[in-house]
């Protein structure tokens, strides 16, 4: 069924497991994480970013995630990744989305506060519970950043507490090392860290840019208390590798069925990989 965030984190959050929040661009995508998550009967969220409604509209997507986890046995979510203005999370909001975002870490702490303190007060009328983001998630994606760069945006336990207090949020995004949009794992997580934030702010917390992130430090970052953990380059990786193979392999392939096939399903692979990673098999 579809579902909202709230009580899926929670129960992460008191069973040692992080849920996997996977990013989807295309309706192949979509199907692979939601067959994913039946398989490993784990409960699953599927975010949609800014990027993605750009490219196939927020009503879209909230339909096709509606059709396809009421026809699922394990919890769905759709949730909106990143939403930066404003008016994306009244749109996500709008169009049906389960679970949202609102990322302002670029501006001011009281700027960040007061957007998203007011973004919560819409979201929870309405019953959707919103994830904040304190401190600032870097972006890799020209290369990987120097260990004092990662510094300059690492969250602390104080400022992680007062934005929660100040502004209610669900849940909430914490720098702890990773970055976003890295082709390769090789960062590991302020382990420390998360767990004196985990000890003073007692929601659930996400890590992001997980695509970086070396397998063993994503495990012990579940065991010192992250709730969500969100993979979307390696998703990109997964689907963008097999189909550029079989299309070589193949040069007189046309039919989209066939490729289509061929990379959703090596996404699926990667999706069940990483729920295994998560903890949360057998969850749902
Ligand atoms: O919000 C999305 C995630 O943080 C994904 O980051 O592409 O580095 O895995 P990633
Ligand atoms: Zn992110």
């Amino acid at each position: 069924p579809l579902v909202t965030s709230k009580e899926m984190l929670i129960y992460a959050r008191e069973n040692g497991f992080a849920v996997g929040a996977f990013n989807a661009y295309n309706m192949e995508v979509v199907q692979a994480i939601i067959e994913a998550a039946e398989e490993e009967n784990a409960p699953v969220i599927i975010q949609i970013s800014e990027g993605a409604i750009a490219y196939g509209g927020e009503k879209s997507f909230a339909a096709l995630i509606k059709v396809l986890a009421e026809e699922a046995t394990v919890p769905v979510v759709c949730h909106l990744d990143h939403g930066v203005n404003f008016s994306t999370v009244i749109k996500a909001l709008k169009a049906g989305f389960t679970s949202l975002m609102f990322d302002g870490s670029s501006l001011t702490f009281e700027e960040n506060i007061e957007k998203t303190k007011k973004l919560v007060e819409i979201a929870h009328a309405a019953g959707i519970p919103l994830e904040g983001e304190i401190g600032k998630i870097p972006d890799a994606a020209q290369g990987p950043l120097s260990p004092e760069e990662v510094k300059k945006y690492l969250t602390t336990p104080e400022e992680a507490l007062e934005f929660y207090e100040k502004t209610g949020v669900d849940s909430l995004a914490i720098s702890v090392g990773s970055a976003h949009r890295m082709k390769v794992q090789s960062v590991q997580l302020d382990i420390e860290r998360i767990a004196r934030i985990k000890d003073k702010v007692k929601i659930p917390l996400v890590i992001h840019g997980a695509s970086g992130v070396m397998d063993d430090s994503v495990i012990q970052a579940v065991k010192a208390g992250i709730s969500k953990v969100n993979f979307a380059t390696e998703l990109n990786k997964a689907f963008t590798h097999a189909l550029r193979e079989e299309l070589s392999n193949n040069p007189d392939l046309v039919d989209v069925r066939k490729y289509g096939a061929v990379a959703r399903e090596n996404v699926k692979k990667t999706v069940k990989e990483k729920i295994q990673l998560l903890n949360a098999t057998n969850k749902a």
